[in-house]
């Protein structure tokens, strides 16, 4: 069973990026890109409405690194540390099959630059390095090219699609499932 201990957060540096701890202070970029539709476009998920909304979520991550039950690192540029531009992380450990779910999304402003791909390829390296992951999911809206293009430039391949297995916004919805194997 995988025992990860996130007392000493595992700060990550590329070669454009910083990926650091989220804190209180990240709640209005939080709140910028929960609550944009290009960026929720395929994220069945309720967007973030007020400041409000960004700090429960932000609550949520750190409680849920406190707990060691998952890991988001926020997103940000070398030369500007402080402004986080987006997220990834292993929202969800499944600790007994030393698996992880990752999930990411980046301000519109800095799309199709190679930036997530670059976050995304580090993530993944520290999650089979460090965390000892043996396998890496993701659930996408199989309408999102962006998302399928970032999964299988990075090795993933995809396991499955459920029809109508999600329930949002009175509709059901169907999922892609990727997966990469350590
Ligand atoms: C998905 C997302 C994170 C991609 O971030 P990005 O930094 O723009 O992606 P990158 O520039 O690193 O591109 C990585 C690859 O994806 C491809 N790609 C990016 N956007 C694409 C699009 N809209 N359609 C098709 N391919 C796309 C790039 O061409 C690149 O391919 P390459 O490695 O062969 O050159 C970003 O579009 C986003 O935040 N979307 C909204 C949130 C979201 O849907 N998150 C995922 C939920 S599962």
């Amino acid at each position: 069973m995988l025992q990860p201990d996130f007392s000493s957060f595992p700060e990550i540096k590329t070669v454009r990026l910083l990926l650091r701890q989220i804190t209180k202070k990240d709640a209005p970029e939080i709140l910028r890109l929960r609550s944009n539709e290009d960026v929720m476009r395929y994220i069945d998920k309720e967007r973030a409405a007020t400041i409000m909304d960004a700090e429960v979520f932000i609550n949520r991550i750190l409680k849920s690194l406190n707990t060691n039950e998952g890991i988001t690192w926020a997103i940000a540029l070398k030369e500007y540390p402080e402004t986080l531009i987006g997220t990834i992380g292993y929202w969800r450990l499944i600790k007994e099959h030393y698996r992880a779910e990752i999930g990411y999304m980046l301000n519109p402003n800095h799309w199709n630059k190679g930036i997530m791909k670059e976050a995304l390829l580090k993530v993944i390296e520290v999650g089979f390095n460090d965390l000892k992951l043996h396998s890496i999911e993701a659930h996408i809206n199989p309408g999102n090219a962006a998302s399928a293009s970032i999964l299988t430039g990075a090795g993933f391949v995809q396991e499955a699609h459920f029809k109508e297995n999600f329930f949002f916004n009175g509709t059901f919805r169907d999922t892609a499932i990727y997966s990469r194997l350590q």
